[in-house]
């Protein structure tokens, strides 16, 4: 085959188009908005090659575009998708011819042969059915007769828009979660990497790129092109977005190794984590197609026909002072709120008085617990909550059996000293009998117990992590991990399971496709709490993260705020509650309880709405949630700061239909502190009275939203008539 050949793929928002040109690994040529169905070949070909720019002076004398996985021999100067060497130093070089193209419905399978340096690469790309998002896989089989090191496999790479200004991307760190960040495209490589062996706080594997311009901070989530990718991943990761100095641009993303890491014996394969790619006409709209897309990948069971029920997490009400009569008082308070699930938190297994000992000891602590935890189960069960348990299953502490035991279960390399995380060091769980004791450990908890729900926490990075053979070991102990948690979840398949690591040290669409929550921070304050979970929701269905009401002043800031405002911040994820619910007052409690009622009546709605990220003035948040058919709508303005003006720009929504009339009501004006006096004629007023404003009106001429206090959640609903 020579010139280009050609295929594409269809999504309802986006068009892909890939070409092959000499033979070569096909390259994205055209990622954007969707191409008419009837484009013929011959002139989309044509367009393809056209593309291609002449060489100039200095340079090869060919020129390319940016392959599926560039490669060195070809005239591509940016970073390589592949490292690759034998032993003896060979085969660091690769040219892969394209010898086979499947097309399977929305799927694209694309193999490749470098003969004389001995392996295969394949690439797999398809549209996810649900969502429209692109998912992509690149494969590597060793076919040599020796062994091959692959430091470095991207999945597939797609090229960065050719007219966008600016890179988004994500940064963080403990209590202080989903930061974004604002690049420039320039000519070098904006390089980030998770070094951690976890996803980690500081570095989101994820990213989102205008396609025009970028007004940084003041972008307008709703308006211009946007595209959108994210990793499929949990352990360190390398993301690359480079422009070449003649003017490409591409991005990587595949699991990022340490040297020695990654070795394929003869007849091995290699396959990069799945990266997840959406472009839509707006930054918000990548965010509902990511949400489509994490329902869709989510675990089957149980969420899909339960509802998300309201968490009463007793950590920040008694730390570790475990007291099973104490604990059943507590249950007993949050039961009358209308919490639906108690979840004990740390310390309640072996020798856990802090958090210098016990982990790896994973049976109760008789000193605490005299008759085990079923008298405080049978207690919380009783009184018509789910329960559910804390556990860390990859850490240990030193100060444990089973570290006193097994020191060499331990991942760490040899003679080394290695610095604890609070306390805590990692286990090797790529050892198949670490794994199997901790599978027996849990097994025996859950069948022991009527337990249903675990809250898996990961509290300790992954550095220095030296496996049994003295290599490093971070990618196989992510995919053990993976492999323990579907094991569990197959043994135990009604149990819910939420990731922790830190808070959201652990979050990404890899573990999410194996459990069924995650706990986006430590961070109870809602001021925090509201600007982190609306960025998160640019990856993250709304729904699957955790909102608590704590205590105020909030335990991790110091800062004092309402409890009408924690509670509705609470509310807009998947609530619950992590304060001694008997330390509020009437007013405090009646309040709670009203707000957690709302939820449940409104949570079958919500978790399965289309979720929009709306514009909103500075310090305030804007989600609309919307119903399948278009004909209810929920808004949520959280305002985190005194906004500048008082006359703020209205709320232009989204996705509504533009015939219907909505009628839009305020139905938490009572929860809401404003500094207006009463005007007959003011949003306030009209909102509280409710008023019927059509479709059409609301997205262009928009909804305009009372002055309000800083730390106050207004909720607003509509109802086409
Ligand atoms: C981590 C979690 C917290 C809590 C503690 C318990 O820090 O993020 O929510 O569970 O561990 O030790």
């Amino acid at each position: 085959m020579t010139g280009a050949a050609l295929w594409r793929l269809d999504g309802p928002h986006q068009t892909f188009l890939f070409a092959s040109i000499d033979n070569r690994v096909p390259e994205c040529v055209y990622w954007g908005a969707p191409l008419p169905a009837r484009q013929d070949y011959d002139s989309l070909s044509a367009w393809a090659l056209a593309g291609r720019r002449a060489p100039i002076g200095g340079m090869l004398d060919q020129s390319t575009g940016v392959a599926l996985l560039p490669e060195r021999s070809s005239a591509f100067l940016g970073a390589p998708g592949i490292e690759a060497m034998r032993p003896d130093g060979a085969a660091w070089a690769t040219r892969f011819e394209l010898v086979d193209v499947e097309a399977i419905g929305q799927g694209l399978y694309f193999v490749c042969r470098d003969a004389a340096a001995g392996f295969a690469l394949s690439i797999g790309l398809g549209i996810e059915p649900r969502s429209g998002c692109l998912s992509g896989v690149s494969q590597i089989v060793n076919e040599g007769a020796n062994d091959l090191h692959l430091p470095w496999l991207s999945a597939p790479v797609l090229p960065g828009p050719a007219h966008g200004a600016e890179i988004i991307d994500y940064t963080g760190r403990w209590c202080r979660e989903f930061q974004p960040q604002h690049t420039p495209w320039r000519a070098g490589a904006h390089l980030r990497e998770i070094r951690t062996g976890r996803t980690d706080h500081q570095h989101y594997p994820g990213l989102h790129l205008p396609a025009q311009g970028g007004d940084s901070e003041r972008a307008d989530p709703e308006r211009g092109g946007c595209y959108a990718l994210q990793l499929g991943w949990s352990g360190g990761a390398r993301m690359v977005a480079e422009q070449t100095p003649d003017g490409l641009r591409q991005i990587q993303m595949g699991a990022a190794t340490i040297p020695g890491e990654r070795v394929l014996k003869p007849g091995e394969a290699h396959a990069s984590p799945p990266i997840f790619a959406a472009y839509r006409e707006s930054l918000s709209e990548t965010a509902s197609s990511f949400h489509a897309l994490g329902r869709s990948l989510a675990p089957a069971t149980p969420m899909q026909d339960r509802p998300r029920l309201v968490h009463l997490n007793c950590w920040e009400a008694v730390y570790f002072n475990h007291d099973t009569e104490d604990l059943l008082d507590l249950a007993r308070a949050g039961a009358a709120l209308g919490c639906e699930r108690f979840v004990l938190d740390d310390g309640w297994f072996l020798g856990r008085r802090d958090d210098t000992a016990g982990l790896g000891d994973w049976r109760v602590d008789p000193d605490v617990y005299p008759e085990g935890l079923t008298p405080l189960i049978d207690g919380v069960r009783a009184l018509g909550l789910d329960f559910g348990l804390w556990v860390e299953p990859e850490m240990v502490n030193l100060d444990s059996d089973l570290a006193r035991a097994h020191p060499d279960w331990i991942l760490r390399p040899p003679d080394l000293p290695q610095i604890e995380g609070r306390h805590q060091l990692v286990l090797d769980l790529a050892r198949p009998e670490v794994s199997d004791h901790l599978f027996g450990a849990l097994d025996a908890l859950l069948s022991d117990h009527k337990i249903g729900y675990l809250k898996w926490d990961h509290n300790r990075p992954l550095t220095m992590p030296g496996g049994a053979d003295g290599r490093p070991s971070v990618i196989a102990q992510t995919e053990a991990v993976y492999a323990l948690l579907d094991r569990l979840r197959a043994a135990h398949p009604s149990v819910e399971i939420e990731s922790c690591a830190s808070g959201g040290g652990r979050i990404d669409l890899g573990i999410l496709t194996r459990t069924h929550r995650v706990w986006l921070s430590d961070s109870n304050d809602p001021v925090e709490r509201l600007r982190m979970q609306h960025i998160a929701a640019r990856f993250l269905a709304p729904e699957i993260a955790g909102a608590h009401i704590g205590p105020s002043p909030a335990h991790t800031s110091g800062r004092e705020t309402p409890i009408a405002f924690r509670a509705w911040v609470a509310a807009q994820r998947w609530m619950g509650l992590e304060l001694d619910p008997r330390i509020l007052s009437d007013d405090e409690a009646d309040l709670v309880k009203r707000v957690i009622g709302w939820y449940r009546a409104n949570r079958a709605f919500l978790h399965g709405a289309e979720c929009r990220l709306l514009n909103a003035p500075k310090g305030g948040f804007a989600e609309l949630f919307i119903a399948e058919d278009r004909s209810r709508f929920i808004l949520f303005y959280g305002v985190a700061e005194a906004a500048d003006a008082t006359a703020a720009p209205p709320l232009l929504l989204a996705g509504l239909d533009a015939d219907s009339v909505y009628e839009c009501r305020w139905v938490n004006a009572q929860d809401c502190r404003s500094a207006s006096r009463d005007a007959v004629h003011s949003a306030g007023a009209a909102l509280e009275k409710g008023m019927s404003v059509s479709g059409a009106l609301l997205m262009q001429g928009g909804l305009s939203i009372p002055h309000l206090f800083p730390q106050s959640m207004m909720v607003v609903e509509g109802r086409a008539s």
